[in-house]
């Protein structure tokens, strides 16, 4: 198997980083095609916790490769301090590597994300605020700055002069902001060379050279499906691709070796940000997941709004992203509910939708239809095997898997690593 893939199908904090630290077990390299610091992924190992956002989880397995990829947005500073937390706890030096082709996170984006959303009142998206649209709207406006650049000091200076000088015209003509100066936006990125100029690498390559050579690869989705620039739930987006497919080709790698791919989704729906969530709970149920699943964001901090798991959306998540397998994570949230729903169909004024349009106009008007279950009222938290859980817990995670078409073969029990069922057999 030599490319496989993990991708979130909601909207991002599908307990990724434990997925993937799982399946990293074996692997030779863990590799992150998108995205920025805008993610958080909590990993827990029997040494320690770890939040990680831009470095792959791999890096928390001793002897894997970690390759972060030409279509990430990387800011230097805050990957510094990811580094030294990793560092503390294993030894990240020699396995780690960052295409030259990345984009670089500056001061005057993380600036210019704020001054935006303020301008958009009412109609903000509630982003990140890590300065990742900016970014991605820079490359795609060519302007950008690629990791590469770090290597040439004094063009990297004068491009960032340019550069500036068009950002401080937006900040001081349009948003009547104060400008930045030269040595607010590149003081702090010299300092980080020295550590990442070492780790640049053509990743695409090393990616290739992998997979021709038969090593086993694991990319790591960001964010979720319902996010994706393109697919998803528009404007309420974040700015990169999240589809699998787009992945490998941001990465630099072919499509044909991508041969898994493992949809990660809650028991449940949470949302951080604003568009629409047509499953929201806004009263004590909703309360209470949010509590026994921690749901507050591992990179800003917000609480998430918290709902009924939405099968609509889930099966639209499994056809785009083609999931061949799916992760249930979180069940133990429901260990004490007396009843749970699966939200199974919209109305839209009085008639039953085909499917989920991920268009945020149609989603802030439907209605969900619900389909009631039974709590299964015990502790799931040490259960070894999927065919070992309760009768209800088995009903509700058999409805979903035959709702989505794909096979539920891992289920999430709690965030340590071996409190994941899996099927026997
Ligand atoms: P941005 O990615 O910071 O531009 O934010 C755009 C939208 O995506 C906001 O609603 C964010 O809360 C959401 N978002 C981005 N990354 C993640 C993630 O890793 N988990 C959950 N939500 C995310």
């Amino acid at each position: 198997m030599p490319v496989s893939m993990v991708c979130g199908l909601q909207w991002g904090d599908e307990a990724k980083g434990k997925t993937t630290h799982l399946l990293s077990e074996g692997m030779d390299y863990v590799a992150r095609f998108a995205g920025g610091p805008n993610s958080g992924h909590t990993i827990v190992t029997n040494e320690c916790t770890m939040k990680l956002h831009v470095v792959p989880a791999g890096i928390m397995r001793e002897g894997v490769i970690n390759l972060m990829g030409s279509g990430m947005v990387i800011d230097p500073v805050g990957l510094m301090g990811e580094l030294r937390d990793i560092q503390a706890e294993i030894d990240y030096r020699g396995r780690l590597f960052i295409s030259e082709g990345a984009h670089l996170i500056f001061e005057y984006h993380r600036y210019q994300e704020l001054l935006d959303e303020k301008a958009r009142g009412k109609g903000s998206i509630g982003t990140s605020m890590r300065g990742i649209g900016p970014c991605y709207a820079d490359k795609i406006n060519r302007i950008g700055i690629r990791a590469g650049l770090l290597r040439d000091e004094g063009r990297l200076r004068r491009i960032l002069e340019r550069n500036l000088k068009r950002k401080n015209k937006i900040f001081e003509g349009q948003y009547k902001s104060k400008p930045l100066t030269i040595d607010e936006v590149i003081n702090p990125i010299l300092e980080t060379i020295p550590t990442i100029k070492p780790m640049l690498a053509d990743t695409s390559r090393i990616a290739h050279k992998a997979v021709t050579e038969g090593k086993s690869i694991l990319l790591e989705g960001n964010q979720g499906i319902l996010l994706d620039l393109d697919h998803g739930t528009y404007p309420y987006v974040t700015s990169s691709s999240c589809l699998p497919a787009s992945g490998m080709s941001n990465f630099g790698l072919s499509p044909v070796y991508l041969t898994k791919i493992t949809g990660i989704a809650k028991s449940y729906q949470t949302r951080v940000g604003k568009g629409p969530f047509p499953t929201k709970l806004e009263d004590d149920t909703g309360e209470l997941i949010r509590k026994r699943g921690n749901e507050y964001g591992t990179t800003t901090g917000r609480p998430r709004d918290c709902g009924w798991l939405d099968l609509v959306a889930l099966k639209y998540a499994v056809r785009v992203s083609g999931a061949t397998e799916l992760m249930l994570t979180l069940l133990d949230v429901f260990d004490v509910f007396e009843e749970i729903k699966l939200c199974v169909s919209y109305e839209l004024n009085g008639k039953k939708l085909d499917g989920f349009d991920p268009d945020s106009g149609i989603l802030e008007q439907v209605k969900p239809t619900y389909k009631s279950f039974k709590g299964w009222k015990e502790d799931l938290s040490n259960t070894k095997w999927i065919e070992d859980f309760p009768e209800n817990a088995k009903k509700y995670i058999q409805f979903i898997q035959e709702f989505v078409g794909i096979p539920i073969n891992m289920v999430s029990i709690g965030p340590d690593e071996k409190q994941t069922a899996r099927r026997r057999e």
